[in-house]
């Protein structure tokens, strides 16, 4: 370790990312952030998300068990956090119906006044506090995830990590200059995110699909016909490290992502990949937010890249998978995936 590196506090990613991701998403829903990055006085809403996707995980694994009363018996704790979580999401509602729609340049201000093609009624208070139960987490928690992969596979792969700097301030001049439209023209940067949310998908699990009783036309999987009423699903951490369609998938290799790669000359597998590749599910259900899941994450990363040299802090754990040879940022499947670390140490960049 560098003596400069000794002197800086090491910085554990995945709070650091999701205190950000948190303050976007709040920022962009609401048009006032959480301000999570610099003050700890709304920090438990971070933790009151988390319970909220552990208790919501049980209910989607287990159905029976919204109607045994879990909430209530099993998990206290959850519970308690979770009501802390909604009566700040309420505060969040009321502040920004304080002010008019157009007072701040938000996602609110887009679908407030929307009528309900049903019923003709205009969005209410409880319609925006679903919206934003959902819309937090999967705007921020998701995201955050993603950044925190990433920085833990660079720190776990120094050549992609330099020739990923090297394309960030070889294209740019300034650290202000960096804008997403140029970022999304360099191949690199995006094959790096698409690796990382390969092997560490944020949404890591199965997303269930039921087939409607009234379902007119046939399903069939893989040559068997699913009956109406069935539920199916495909786990997209298996479907990413699935060595059909993407040889080695427990080793980094961003080079996959990248058109005409020695990968698709060497394997073909180039078209199995992308196909394969579904971190943002796919279909109608698919992520509305994925655009923005981009410019955010690719922003996020060569701005710090830019800014910063980073590299492990060799007291930390390392955040591997245990007793293998893998070398995976270790995620839990609690519908978003939930991890610590890496514990990262940053240095102003000597180009600076
Ligand atoms: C790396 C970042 C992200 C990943 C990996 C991701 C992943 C996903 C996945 C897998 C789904 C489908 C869930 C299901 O079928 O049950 C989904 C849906 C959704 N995501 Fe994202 N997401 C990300 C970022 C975002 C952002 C930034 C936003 C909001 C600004 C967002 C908003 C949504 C919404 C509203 C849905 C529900 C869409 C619907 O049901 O019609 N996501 N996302």
């Amino acid at each position: 370790m560098t003596e400069a590196a000794q002197s800086c506090q090491p910085v554990n990613m995945t709070l650091a990312c999701k205190y950000l991701a948190l303050d976007i998403s709040s920022l962009f829903g609401f048009g006032s952030s959480l301000e999570l990055q610099i003050n700890d006085r709304n920090r438990f809403i971070a933790e009151g998300m988390e319970a909220g996707m552990y208790r919501t995980n049980i209910h989607m694994q287990y159905p029976l068990s919204k109607y045994l009363g879990v909430d209530a018996f099993l998990l206290p704790f959850l519970f308690s956090i979770k009501e802390r979580y909604k009566t700040a999401l309420r505060a969040m509602i009321a502040d920004r119906l304080s002010v008019s729609k157009d007072a701040r340049e938000d996602l609110f201000s887009f679908i407030t006044g929307i009528k309900d093609p049903e019923t003709g009624d205009e969005i209410g208070q409880n319609d925006l506090f679903a919206e934003a139960e959902f819309f937090l987490p999967a705007g921020g928690q998701t995201t955050s995830s993603a950044i925190a992969a990433l920085f833990f596979y660079l720190a776990q792969n120094p050549e992609c990590a330099s020739r990923l700097i090297e394309e960030i301030r070889s294209t740019f001049t300034r650290g202000d200059q960096i804008k997403h439209s140029e970022l999304a023209t360099c191949p690199y940067p995006r094959a790096c995110i698409d690796e990382a949310l390969r092997m560490s998908p944020p949404a890591p699990g199965t997303l269930w699909r039921e087939i409607p009783e009234d379902f007119q036309g046939q399903v069939i999987v893989d040559g068997h016909v699913i009956p109406s009423g069935t539920v199916v699903g495909v786990n997209i951490y298996a479907i990413h490290h699935n060595e059909e369609y993407l040889p080695n998938p427990s080793r980094f290799t961003p080079e996959r992502f990248l058109l005409g790669s020695e990968t698709e000359n060497a394997s073909g597998a180039n078209k199995a990949t992308q196909l394969a590749f579904s971190p943002f599910s796919i279909g109608t259900r698919g992520c509305i937010g994925k655009a923005l899941a981009y410019m955010e994450i690719s922003l996020v990363v060569a701005k710090t890249l830019w800014y910063f040299d980073f590299e492990k802090d060799p007291g930390s754990r390392t955040q591997m998978s245990p007793g293998t040879s893998k070398k995976e940022f270790i995620i839990r499947d609690q519908l978003i995936a939930t991890h610590d670390g890496p514990y990262l140490v940053f240095r102003p960049s000597r180009k600076l």
